[in-house]
């Protein structure tokens, strides 16, 4: 018997179809569909025709599915004015030449590296806050995970220099992202754009010639990427740029909403909240160091950090262009159509976490370990060759970030019904105003405090 086409969740208007409320409110058409028609259903955004895919199998064929059936290049291919052929933008082929070189960038030893400049950087933020005040977290935490960014990336040096006007140039690129319109269309947005871009490449052409010249003063994420561009012809200033734009991108607003996610959620659960800051105490606190052996031993955080890539995914939607048939469950999508995995929904299934609504963090306890039941049921990081290449620099920075600002502060959320803002790269919380105090340090935290800033 041949296979019918999914069938389509309800709502859909003449010629738009579900476009408009695709765009109001995601979570919810695909949380209708669910209900209506189990894990395997369609939508319509105008024309095109989209398969939205839950469960764990599910999940595991789209992810294992892709480069081959299942292309992730086309869906993205807007982001190309951004970032050109940088990383899965490329053909496939060459996309294999650049994964090895991103990868690279991430190895323990250089991890190692950025986990100590993540917490000088951090650091440096909260010994500028003072005793007490208010900040608004969303904002603030983006700003930081900027500067952890910029020293990480660019390093010290660059990021000093040019740090803030490249993020601002940064900004001007990314709100001319626009998955709809051809991104050369005369508009001031895609003026601006054209106009950051440039000036990028004024700011970074003589930063990219000096450290070609002399490499051996140099050794960061932007120096690794300059090396191995000495070796693959392939990788000229340009593709340079482009590499480090879309790691920053891939890799600053996701980390920041889901590390404002965690502090929000943790002051919203105190009781979990006891639980970390008895393991802070215990294994690092304030004025201590986190080496990676204390890094690992708080778990507490960890889990709390996971609880959000469940709860409060930065990415909430995943695409690819079907480029063959392929059989979902008992459904045929047909080439053409585009297939989407959806965390907000695919994450909160009753038969893989318990009480799949509650903000609780031990499920991934190891006696627990709800995450262990399939490798496909959290998918916060994507799965499979296009899984998160910064997965364990986000989950580094957002544990370093959590610990630290726990340590030396007791926080109060001033505004208390925080939602989730939705946008194009990057979910993140809305404005959240948030009271801090400076905790009083016991004598021996004072004293590692003195001798760590000496
Ligand atoms: C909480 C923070 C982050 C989240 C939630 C996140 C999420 C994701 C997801 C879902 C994907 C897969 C996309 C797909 O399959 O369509 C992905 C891929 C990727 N991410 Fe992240 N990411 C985060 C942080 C970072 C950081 C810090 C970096 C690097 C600086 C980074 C670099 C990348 C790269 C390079 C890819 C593409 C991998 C490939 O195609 O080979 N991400 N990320």
């Amino acid at each position: 018997m041949t296979k019918s086409t999914p069938p389509m969740v309800s709502g859909a208007l003449p010629i738009v179809g579900h476009a408009a409320e695709f765009q109001r409110n995601r979570p919810e058409l695909v949380r209708r569909g669910f209900v209506e028609h189990g894990s395997v259903f369609a939508l319509k955004l105008a024309n095109q025709n989209v398969a939205v895919v839950i469960g764990p199998e599910n999940q595991k064929k789209f992810f294992m599915e892709t480069d081959g059936r299942l292309s992730i290049q086309e869906p993205y291919q807007f982001l190309k004015a951004m970032f050109g052929e940088a990383l899965f933008l490329a053909p496939h082929d060459k996309y294999l030449q650049q994964r090895p070189l991103v990868q690279e960038l991430f190895k323990r030893e250089k991890m190692l590296h950025y986990v100590d400049v993540m917490q000088e950087v951090v650091q440096a933020w909260l010994d500028g806050l003072g005793d007490s005040g208010e900040i608004e977290l969303a904002g603030e935490i983006g700003t930081l995970v900027q500067e952890v960014a910029g020293d990480c990336f660019l390093g010290p040096e660059v990021n000093k220099a040019v740090g803030r006007e490249f993020w601002d140039l940064y900004t001007d690129v990314g709100k001319a992202l626009d998955p709809l319109l051809p991104p050369d269309l005369p508009l001031p947005k895609f003026r601006k754009r054209d106009k950051a871009k440039a000036r990028m490449t004024e700011i970074l052409g003589p930063i990219i010639a000096e450290r070609r010249a002399n490499p051996e003063k140099y050794s960061d994420f932007l120096q690794d990427i300059i090396n191995r561009a000495e070796d693959d012809q392939s990788i000229d200033d340009e593709m340079v740029r482009n590499l480090l734009m879309a790691l920053m991108f891939a890799g600053h607003e996701t980390t920041a909403g889901q590390a404002a996610w965690t502090l929000i959620l943790l002051l919203k659960h105190p009781d979990y909240l006891q639980r970390v800051l008895a393991e802070i105490e215990e294994v690092a606190p304030a004025g201590v160091h986190i080496d990676p052996k204390r890094m690992v031993q708080l778990d507490h955080i960890a889990w709390a950090v996971r609880e959000v890539e469940r709860l409060r995914p930065s990415a909430d939607m995943l695409m690819r262009v079907v480029k063959e048939d392929i059989e979902f469950g008992d459904y045929i999508i047909p080439a053409g159509w585009l297939v989407q995995v959806a965390q907000e929904i695919g994450h909160k299934l009753p038969d893989q976490f318990a009480e799949p609504e509650r903000f609780d963090p031990l499920r991934f306890s190891p006696d627990r370990a709800e995450d262990k039941q399939h490798r496909f049921n959290l998918f916060g990081f994507g799965g499979g060759t296009h899984k998160c290449t910064g997965m364990n620099f986000a989950n580094n920075e957002m544990i370093v970030i959590t610990a630290l600002m726990l340590r030396q502060f007791e926080l109060e959320l001033v505004t208390q019904d925080t939602k989730i803002l939705r946008g194009l790269g990057a979910n993140k919380p809305t404005k959240t105003i948030v009271r801090y105090q400076r905790r009083e340090l016991a004598p021996v935290e004072a004293e590692l405090a003195t001798v760590a800033g000496d």
